[in-house]
């Protein structure tokens, strides 16, 4: 291993310090679902109303994270694994920052997902499946990605010739209602307070 001859090193301002300072519990937010599920909004939505809490939140982006930190991954099965364990590990440090972190990742798999929550503690990792049905996203198409994964322009795309697997036990279950985003991210701040998570 790599870390074989490395030790953690304790430092003395830590997650408990820091998240004192800042008078908040730190945890990820950890949106999951489809291609065009509403994840980018929603997280968007969802921060701005923590901001104006005067929360210090991050938003971590698949379609931003990917120009740069992930700028080298694709979305073969083992890119998208990767793509995940490095936003994992970047969640993690957020966290012990004392930040609120919101993610946007489709993260198709659960075992990467699990691995996020292995990473964080007790309630620290909050997973939110935003369960827009693919006849929806697909309507949407707000990038035109579907249409050219129908064609065959593009491959391994989520929902239509690379899989998903659903959460089967998130924290919050946001079903798809037709509605304006900003009632949808009320919908998740409510079933967010109801939990104690904000
Ligand atoms: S993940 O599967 O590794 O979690 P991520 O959330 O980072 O994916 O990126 C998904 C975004 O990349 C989509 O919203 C879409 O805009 C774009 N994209 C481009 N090609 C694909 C593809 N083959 N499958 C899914 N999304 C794709």
């Amino acid at each position: 291993m790599a870390t074989d001859n490395v030790v953690w090193h304790k430092h003395e301002v830590n997650k408990v310090t820091r998240s004192e300072k800042l008078n908040q519990r730190p945890r990820v937010f950890w949106l999951t679902g489809l291609s065009g599920s509403g994840k980018s909004t929603l997280a968007n939505l969802l921060e701005k109303k923590l901001h104006e809490k005067q929360k210090h939140t991050y938003l971590l982006d698949g379609d931003n994270v990917r120009h740069g930190l992930c700028g080298d991954l694709g979305f073969s099965d083992k890119d998208r694994v990767e793509n995940i364990r490095r936003i994992s590990e970047v969640a993690k440090l957020f966290v012990d920052s004392g930040t609120i972190v919101l993610t946007a990742f489709i993260s198709p798999f659960k075992a990467d997902r699990d691995y996020c929550r292995s990473l964080l503690e007790g309630t620290e990792f909050v997973e939110v499946f935003v369960d827009t049905p693919l006849e929806v996203c697909e309507q949407r198409d707000p990038k035109g990605l579907y249409k050219k994964a129908r064609s065959g322009e593009i491959k391994d795309f989520t929902g239509i010739d690379s899989t998903y697997e659903a959460p089967e036990s998130p924290e919050v279950h946001l079903t798809y209602q037709e509605e304006p985003a900003e009632q949808t991210a009320e919908r998740l701040y409510t079933l967010l307070h109801e939990k104690g998570l904000v």
